[in-house]
Formats: C-alpha cells, structure tokens, sequence
C-alpha cells in the first residue's frame, strides 16, 4: 500500500521558523519519523513539499497509484479552492494534518477550506500530528480496501 504525503509552503522552514508555535524538529527530521512508522506499519510512502499551489494541485492529480493521501496544507488550507477541488477530483481520501490547533488561533486559521472534503483532521500535536494523520490513513484506506 502506498500514502502520499504532501507539505504545503514554508514547511520547508520547520525548525526555525516560529518555533514556539511550530516546533524545533527540521522537516527532515518529521520525514525520518514518518519513514520508521510507515516501516512499522508495512506501508511504502512518498513524501513531498511545495511552496506552490498549482504544484500541488498536480501532486494530487498525480495520486492515482496512492491509496491515501495526509496532507498538511499550511496557508492553502484557509485560501485554497483549487486544493479542495483536486482532493474532490481524484477520489482518494485525505487526511488534514496541522501541527498547531488551527481552532485555537487567529480567526482567518479556524476556517479550512479542505476539512468538508477531508475524510477528517488532525490538528494540534506538534509532528504527531503526521504520526496520527499517517496511521489514520492507513486505516481508512485498509477499511476502503475491505469494503470492495
Ligand atoms: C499549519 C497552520 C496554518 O495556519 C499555517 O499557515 C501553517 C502551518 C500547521 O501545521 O499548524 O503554515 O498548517
């Protein structure tokens, strides 16, 4: 089973970047964690991250051989209509994932664009929340495979 992982922008930045919000650990550091679970978890991931919307419109375009996709979209999540739409699009469930809780923070954060479409959130664990989002993924996309 493969789950494809996408970072939206300035995910690149963690580490440094506001780190009282968003933590000390490095993308790569989030990346090693993810690669042991889903070792552990005897699924192949593919991870990704863009600053780009449209580049992440065709990620998801591109998912058809993934059989779920845990994305954290960052500021799309609040902005993005073209991301929603690509979720919608290919018919492979998302899980959102934030590191922060999006529901404690400014009011244009609390509102995401992706969450109707999402097959649910996570939001609010620091890097577990990847963890989670991960093992929620595979979950639903073995319950999905179990209902055929
Ligand atoms: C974020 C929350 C977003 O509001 C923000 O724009 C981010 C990161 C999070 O992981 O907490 O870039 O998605």
């Amino acid at each position: 089973m493969k789950i494809l992982i996408i970072h939206g922008p300035n995910l690149n930045l963690l580490g440094t970047r506001e780190t009282g919000i968003y933590g000390s650990k490095s993308i790569d550091e989030i990346n090693n964690s993810l690669n042991g679970l889903a070792k552990e978890l005897g699924v192949e991931i593919a991870i990704k991250q863009s600053n780009h919307e449209g580049e992440i419109v065709d990620m998801i375009q591109k998912s058809k051989n993934y059989r779920a996709i845990v994305i954290n979209p960052a500021a799309y999540t609040h902005t993005s209509i073209a991301i929603r739409d690509a979720i919608t699009a290919v018919n492979i469930p998302a899980v959102e994932v934030h590191l922060s809780n999006i529901h404690q923070r400014e009011e244009f954060r609390q509102k995401s664009l992706i969450a109707p479409v999402a097959a649910g959130q996570v939001s609010g664990f620091g890097p577990e929340s990847y963890m989670l989002g991960l093992r929620a993924a595979v979950s639903i996309a073995n319950a999905k495979k179990e209902a055929v």
